[in-house]
């Protein structure tokens, strides 16, 4: 039986992949590919809001930056990339509530195994966009420390934004088994890092903190709460936070693209807060205000 789609409108979506858009159940890569031999590939998750991508430039940077890092070759030009974007959500129809996860994997390898040697084709770029509301239910959610630690430079440098996710997957599969939305991960010292797959805020009397972005990803939703929280005349600090920081904050939020801005109620059993606070629903409306006003327009990547 085929598992229903959590949105019935992917079922006939067209995906981008290794330069040609095909229908989903055609979309695949080889088993040669780096992505299935390694977790060997670079992502970044998009959305799509009004006609616009949001924060466009800085995904691309980071992308291209994350590739460069893993010595990649053959990487496609910044321009084809905005190309195969534009054609995938044109084809699809989607100006709006998209969420795009754009993968560069390394490519193709002559045999299997794990040395860049072997792979002599270049990279591969999939366009997958889907039609994806914010993935964390808005009211808030709950979490739980995990107790996989996040990488820090000494291990995987978590400023390479990877497919090697076993990490963050693991302790998402212990937030599952503990019947929460979404496990809160510590660095190797013990601060608080980020969730498997967000950046975390804490306010307390008014002033919002962030940990330093050097175990966790310097997230792009992070850096926009960050400027708008400031130009705003809020006071951001970013520090080590323990957990009994978390524990005793007035409000949390997690940040990134996929979930946006989301409530924290709940954390190892401590209750945060009953409902949103009031710093998290300004930011809420600030960030939703900013991302659907600035975004690249998807007509102006036609080349
Ligand atoms: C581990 C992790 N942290 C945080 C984020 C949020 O990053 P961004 O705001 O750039 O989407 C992501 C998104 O991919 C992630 O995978």
């Amino acid at each position: 039986m085929t598992p229903a789609l959590p949105d019935p409108r992917n079922a006939d979506i067209l995906v981008h992949v290794g330069g040609q858009l095909l229908p989903r159940d055609q979309a695949k890569v080889s088993v040669f590919d780096s992505s299935v031999q390694g977790g060997d590939a670079v992502w970044e998750g998009l959305r799509v809001y009004d006609g616009r991508i949001a924060e466009l430039e800085a995904h691309l940077d980071r992308l291209l930056d994350s590739a460069k890092a893993m010595a990649f070759e053959g990487v496609p030009a910044r321009s084809q990339v905005e190309k195969a974007l534009c054609e995938t959500l044109e084809a699809n129809g989607m100006f709006d509530g998209a969420h795009v996860r754009l993968t560069l994997t390394r490519g193709e390898k002559v045999t299997s195994g794990m040395n860049p040697r072997l792979n002599q084709s270049g990279c591969c770029l999939i366009v997958l966009a889907e039609w994806k509301a914010p993935v964390y239910p808005g009211a808030g959610i709950r979490l739980i420390t995990s107790a996989i630690r996040r990488n820090s430079p000494q291990c995987v440098d978590s400023k390479i934004h990877h497919n090697n996710l076993i990490n963050n997957i693991l302790a998402a599969i212990e937030a599952n088994v503990a019947g929460v939305d979404s496990a809160l991960m510590l660095d190797v010292a013990g601060f608080v890092s980020e969730t498997n797959d967000t950046n975390v805020f804490l306010a307390k009397k008014g002033i919002l903190y962030t940990p330093h972005a050097d175990s966790c990803l310097p997230g792009i939703t992070r850096a926009m709460v960050i400027k708008l929280a400031r130009e705003d005349g809020a006071t951001v600090v970013e520090k080590n936070l323990s957990l009994t920081e978390v524990y005793s904050a007035d409000e949390m939020f997690t940040t990134g693209t996929m979930g946006e801005l989301t409530p924290v109620l709940e954390v190892d059993g401590r209750r945060i807060g009953e409902q949103a606070g009031a710093l998290t629903v300004r930011m809420q409306a600030l960030h939703g205000n900013w991302v659907r006003k600035n975004g690249t327009p998807i007509k102006s990547l036609k080349q």
